[in-house]
């Protein structure tokens, strides 16, 4: 058995998990961090535009207040406002901190540049080139790597959660496997879940890592964690199909002058210019995702990312990675060609309900990063999720410090578990994505809901399902009944037969497992700790 006195667990070592570990590490506190897969193969790494934050440094006056209008703007009006005044207002100093550990943000002159991003007038994404994420995990993990030096932080990189139990509302122990060896290991004390978001449940249609199964937040739905914001799915405006799964085109490319336009009458057509004149192609991700949609539908053929007005000087400075990638994938420059784009699944807003100090509705389980539901609402601003993640990370940390104690790794009884008792069948996760994307689109309506609930429930009863697919079948449900349960449209959830914003839901939904029956609900934001608890 491994015993230490004062420490906290962490789950997942992506962008929110690595800034937790580094700290309580600060602080003297020791952490186990466990992970599916090392730092270096993390979602974050993924992470192509940027991180916002009101640094205001391209003399436009831009503020936090600004930056918390435009998050709460964005996300439609329901995250919870403490929270995300929390988030603009650290975002300089999250900034300033990764800078002091080595961050290469771009910079002219010694001024720290800001690029648009989209829901924003002003510029605030600081920016390392196209490949911003790749960059702060780099300088993340060599940070890390002192703590471990100095015996603060403990990783254990192939380590995927299997299990989890609570007891009468607190956590009692969770149980990871080794991937390698098989070996299954029952862990105790404060945790934080730092697991990213449902990339797993999309396999092949999302820009995610599909190293991301999505099995952590179905394990921690079946224990009983509430969940929050489960149908809000964000589409990214441009991707394209590559080897599958979908290739991001950076926001950063719009936000450096690319435009979308499709043929109308043969001629190019720039829908968005037209029909927002103020923010046009930068106009947050579900209104551009949904025009994307109608204009296809009513022109039809391809709709185009053209880039060719994008001077030289930029695509070297910001944008060369991105070039680099658009050329060896599909064999065109952006330069010269307008590149054929469409929406694809790129990022969760929902996820495990957290109070605005990360606090999960399980003592000692707290969340952070792309795994829990706080700080975007009904549609997430790009530039926001690493900004998320490092401060969630922070302040999860930080909570989690107050209820640090003993924490005991212990192996059951030696006995290795195949990857056919924990994993989860090929063909019934093809399934469970096929059945969740004919409901799940950019565009929804009531049928199409309830007729994806009927195949969820015929799935669940084949013989055979193995307990993970079990649990991701019922998470599943749960986006299904959190979707027919909004009947409005609001952000990434829209709703053909609902198309209006009703002021009835301007809620958050909260999604309980609970004696064996799927709950959903309304609360509002930031209240619903204590409205579940009454
Ligand atoms: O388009 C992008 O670079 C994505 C950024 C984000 O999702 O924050």
């Amino acid at each position: 058995m491994i015993y230490t006195k004062k420490g906290v667990n962490i789950i997942g070592a992506g962008l929110s998990g690595l800034l937790a570990a580094m700290t309580l590490a600060e602080r003297g506190i020791e952490c186990a961090v466990y992970s599916s897969q090392p730092s270096e193969r993390a979602q974050s790494v993924l992470a192509e535009g940027g991180i916002n934050a009101a640094l205001d440094t391209m003399g436009e006056k831009d503020s936090p207040d600004e930056h918390y209008n435009d998050t709460m703007k964005g996300g439609c009006y329901i995250a919870s406002e403490d929270a995300v005044k929390g988030l603009t207002d650290n975002a300089p100093d999250m900034v300033k901190k990764l800078c002091r550990l080595g961050v290469p943000f771009n910079r002219d002159k010694g001024r720290l540049l800001l690029r648009n991003f989209g829901g924003q007038k002003k510029k605030r994404t600081a920016f390392a080139k196209s490949s911003t994420g790749k960059i702060i995990m780099t300088a993340l993990i060599d940070e890390v790597r002192k703590y471990e030096n100095k015996g603060l932080v403990k990783r254990y990189p192939h380590h995927e959660l299997i299990d989890m139990t609570t007891i009468n509302g607190r956590l009692e122990s969770f149980a990871v496997r080794d991937s390698f060896s098989g070996e299954v290991f029952s862990v105790t004390g404060s945790t934080i879940l730092c697991t990213g978001g449902l990339n797993g449940f999309f396999e092949g249609v999302t820009t995610g890592t599909t190293q991301n199964t999505g099995n952590a937040a179905a394990i921690a739905f079946d224990a009983g964690v509430l969940m929050s914001g489960l149908e809000f799915i964000q589409y990214h405006p441009t991707t394209i199909g590559i080897c599958g799964k979908r290739m991001l085109i950076s926001e950063a490319a719009r936000g450096e002058g690319g435009r979308l336009y499709i043929l109308r009458d043969g001629k190019p057509w720039y829908f968005m210019e037209d029909k927002y004149p103020e923010l046009k192609n930068l106009m947050p991700r579900d209104v551009v995702s949904r025009e994307m949609f109608f204009a296809s539908r009513e022109y039809g053929g391809e709709i185009f990312l053209d880039m060719t007005g994008i001077k030289d000087t930029i695509w070297e400075k910001r944008l060369s990675d991105l070039r680099e990638e658009i050329i060896s994938y599909i064999h065109i420059d952006p330069r010269i060609t307008p590149v054929p784009v469409s929406p694809g699944i790129h990022f969760f807003m929902g996820g495990i309900y957290t109070d605005n100090r990360h606090k999960t509705n399980i003592d000692g389980l707290y969340a952070a990063g792309e795994a829990a539901c706080i700080y975007h609402g009904a549609n997430r601003l790009g530039g926001n999720s690493m900004l998320g993640a490092v401060y969630g990370g922070m302040t999860a940390a930080l909570s989690a410090a107050e209820t640090a104690g003993e924490i005991r790794q212990s192996k059951p009884d030696g006995n290795a578990c195949n990857d056919h008792m924990f994993g989860s069948s090929v063909m019934i996760r093809e399934q469970l994505r096929d059945i969740l994307l004919s409901g799940l689109g950019i565009v929804r309506n009531e049928n199409e809901l309830l007729q994806s609930l009927d195949k969820l429930s015929l799935l669940e009863k084949e013989k055979n399902i193995g307990a993970t697919d079990q649990k991701r079948i019922r998470l599943g449900k749960a986006m299904i009944l959190s979707a027919l349960k909004r009947k409005e449209s609001r952000g990434a959830h829209y709703r053909m037969d609902f198309p209006e914003t009703s002021d009835k839901y301007r809620k958050q939904s909260v999604a309980l497992y609970h004696n064996e029956k799927i709950e959903i609900d309304f609360c509002h934001p930031g209240d619903a700790l204590k409205e579940v608890q009454k």
